[in-house]
């Protein structure tokens, strides 16, 4: 049983004994740390790939709406899962705006008492996941100690997987490109202003490829914003991004060279855009994919088979993942009742 098991139960067990609770982002945040979430999110994406968490065929739903006069749309995703050996169910549901997210929602309820334990206000933690996840990619597919990171994207996931990843001392530099100066600029300067002396803006997307051992993309980009041939041999590339921001050569096997694609998940990412899109034109299949991620931590494939093989690692996030650091949430603040 992972370590963690047993005081998310009890805790899970207090808050059954209580009317449900509203958790807000804050008091989320300030419950779970950077390496408690390092070791769920490990955990959980072992457990989704062995068949410890159970989540629908159709994994999410989702429903999208024209604004009177065009943009911005309004959308809105829902998802669910069982975790049966913490005795809970988790609905996960994000509202948007225009891209933005005025509604992110977990609930977490008790299957054994079938109601609500709790409702928590994902805003802070679901960066913390994504940190976390990056954690564990990086120490589980790039073969350096305290790699140079490539991140392209200079937004909020970028400078949550860089603050995370710094934090976990999993990095040794740090070089930022993104499309405008004053966002990369600003990036770099909030990361020497906190401390970390080695952080560098890139000339462009290319100078970050050629010297990142962990090249990270988070961007908005709807096409491929980098070359495969600009990633440095033995590399992991990192694809953060929701839409295509990754050559299609680092995915489609007979388009690739030597590059081993890891999933976290095959059947979340193939209901992602850009692999979905693939899919839809016979370009790309399950049978393209060398490891999902679990594989990789269980130690039964490798992340890679040669030392000079680039890693593309397309790992967007799943509910299961969400409503683990959401039940470890509930148990917490249970616990100080
Ligand atoms: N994997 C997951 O679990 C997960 C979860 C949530 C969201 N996402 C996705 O992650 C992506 C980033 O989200 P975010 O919240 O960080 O967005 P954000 O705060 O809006 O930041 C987006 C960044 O993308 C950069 N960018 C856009 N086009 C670019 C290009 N052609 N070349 C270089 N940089 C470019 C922008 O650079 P400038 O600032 O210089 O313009 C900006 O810094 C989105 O696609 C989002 O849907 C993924």
């Amino acid at each position: 049983m992972a370590s963690w098991v047993a005081s998310v139960r009890e805790g899970l067990a207090r808050a059954g004994d209580h009317e449900p609770r509203f958790i807000g982002a804050r008091d989320a945040r300030r419950c779970v740390s950077l390496a408690d979430a390092v070791a769920l999110v490990r955990d959980g994406v072992l457990w989704e790939g062995t068949g410890r968490v159970a989540v629908p065929e159709a994994r999410r739903l989702l429903l999208r709406l024209s604004l009177p006069g065009g943009d911005p749309g309004l959308a809105a995703m829902a998802k669910c899962c069982v975790v049966p050996e913490l005795g809970v169910a988790g609905y996960r549901f994000v509202g948007s705006i225009g891209g933005e997210d005025p509604v992110r929602y977990v609930h977490i309820v008790s299957l054994e008492q079938r109601r609500l334990l709790a409702t928590i206000d994902e805003h802070l933690t679901y960066l913390l996941r994504i940190a976390a996840l990056a954690v564990v990619a990086a120490a589980h597919t790039v073969p350096v100690a305290r790699p140079t990171v490539g991140m392209v994207g200079a937004g909020r996931l970028a400078r949550a997987v860089l603050e995370g990843l710094i934090e976990a001392g999993a990095v040794g530099k740090i070089v930022v490109a993104s499309r405008q100066p004053a966002s990369r600029d600003g990036l770099v300067r909030t990361l020497r202003d906190r401390g970390f002396e080695h952080a560098y803006t890139a000339r462009d997307v290319r100078d970050a490829a050629a010297q990142a051992d962990f090249l990270v993309t988070a961007t908005t980009a709807s096409a491929p914003i980098l070359s495969s041939g600009w990633v440095k041999p033995g590399a992991t590339v990192y694809g953060l991004g929701a839409a295509a921001e990754l050559p299609e050569d680092l995915l489609v096997r007979a388009e690739r060279g030597p590059v081993r694609l890891v999933v976290s998940n095959w059947r979340e990412c193939a209901e992602r855009a850009d692999i979905r899109r693939l899919i839809a034109a016979g370009r790309l299949g399950n049978a393209d994919v060398d490891a999902e991620l679990w594989e990789i931590i269980a130690g039964t494939k490798p992340a890679r088979e040669h030392a000079g093989e680039i890693v593309c690692l397309r790992a967007p996030g799943s509910v299961a993942l969400d409503v683990l650091l959401g039940a470890w949430v509930c148990a917490r603040q249970a616990m100080l009742l």
